[in-house]
């Protein structure tokens, strides 16, 4: 199955310089990716949002400032928890990240529990100066399992009537990470140039979709987020397309490519190319098949040319033959490593992202 080339246009020209990526081909491969896969937002930021916060220091005992964030707009509102250590000097870095109904549920949201429910090392991300928000995506949009339809979260505050290529799930959930960045904008806690979306698998491929669709974003962070995330689709073993659209996180033209993934006009490297020339990390777990770690160094690899446009490396690995696992790849602007293990997230992979970025934000 040849790959979809990044740099030759749908007409067929070659791109070869950064004016040329910017104004024509990474504009139709956006285009391409709304319309075939995740979906096209009705709206960017409403202008009735309006934000609440409150704060409490020292949250647990812990010397940590806890922010409960309501984020209202059109009569609704949905809320995002921010953390960042008590004696924070202002403008700090931080992480935008998205937890999904498989991390939390919506009791566990109502009552807060759903911070022991994913390892987010809260207490680490805080004492090495960065913050973290955490918003829990069930307001956004209930996830599939709970056959909504597009008719709850926020769907029906915008959507008049559905169509083959509105948005779905991933892409309201990215939406929302935008907003959370609108408030951020606000706070003078944070540097908002230096914000950084993250997420485990599902909330992976919503914190890459975010990153390419919000060019304010300073990078994203995949955790395991395989097929429709990171992983080049074409190729790719474990989860293909037909098994991923029994839920309704993409848009429903991205049906026609069950079991015919060649037809598809774009990859998922096309992906991490439209996040070029800012950052990015993509993290793999040795033992997810399901999401084929190999499939996600091949997109990095080949994203590489975009970065290079800029004079930048992308992602600097090794052959596959020679990748060694729990390591961490961190020399060039795509940072990686492969931890031992099944899909999730752990500690170590925080160790790794707090260390790729404090070189990036050295930069
Ligand atoms: C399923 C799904 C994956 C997804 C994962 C998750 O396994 O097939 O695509 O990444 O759930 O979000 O946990």
């Amino acid at each position: 199955m040849p790959i979809p080339e990044i740099l030759t246009s749908v007409s067929g020209e070659k791109i070869t310089t950064k004016e040329q990526w910017e104004t024509y081909r990474r504009k139709e491969i956006m285009a391409l990716f709304e319309n075939f896969v995740y979906g096209v937002r009705p709206i960017e930021r409403p202008t009735d949002l309006a934000f609440e916060a409150t704060q409490e220091k020292n949250w647990l005992g812990l010397g940590i400032t806890r922010k409960t964030v309501t984020i209202r707009f059109a009569g609704y509102s949905f809320k995002t928890y921010g953390f960042l250590a008590d004696d924070a000097k202002g403008n700090i870095p931080c992480f935008d990240y998205i937890m999904h109904e498989a991390q939390s549920n919506k009791s566990q949201i109502e009552d807060d529990s759903f911070l022991n429910c994913v390892y987010i090392d809260i207490l680490e991300i805080c004492r090495r100066g960065y913050g973290i928000f955490i918003t829990p995506t069930y307001p956004l949009a209930p996830d599939w399992d709970s056959h909504c339809n597009y008719r709850e979260g926020i769907y029906p505050l915008y959507d008049t009537e559905r169509k083959p290529n509105s948005w779905a799930t991933i892409s309201a959930w990215s939406w929302g990470l935008s907003r959370v960045l609108d408030y951020i904008e606000t706070d003078a806690d944070f540097d908002a140039s230096r914000v950084i979306t993250c997420g485990h698998s599902r909330g992976g491929k919503t914190a890459l979709w975010a990153a390419a669709t919000d060019t304010r974003f300073y990078s994203a962070i995949s955790n395991c987020s395989g097929c429709t995330g990171a992983a080049l689709l074409r190729g790719k073993l474990g989860e293909h397309i037909k098994d991923i659209n029994i839920t309704d996180w993409f848009c429903e033209n991205y049906h026609s490519f069950n079991d015919n993934e060649e037809m598809l006009p774009v990859d998922q490297h096309m992906l991490l190319a439209a996040i070029a020339p800012r950052p990015c990390y993509v993290a793999s777990a040795s033992e997810d098949e399901w999401a084929d770690p190999k499939a996600e160094r091949l997109s990095c690899r080949l994203a590489k040319e975009v970065y290079a446009l800029y004079g930048k490396t992308g992602a600097i690995l090794p052959d596959e033959s020679e990748i060694k696992f729990d390591t961490a790849y961190h020399a060039g602007d795509v940072g990686h490593h492969t931890k031992t293990g099944v899909h999730g997230i752990i500690h170590s992979d925080w160790n790794y992202y707090l260390d790729f970025f404090d070189k990036e934000l050295a930069k």
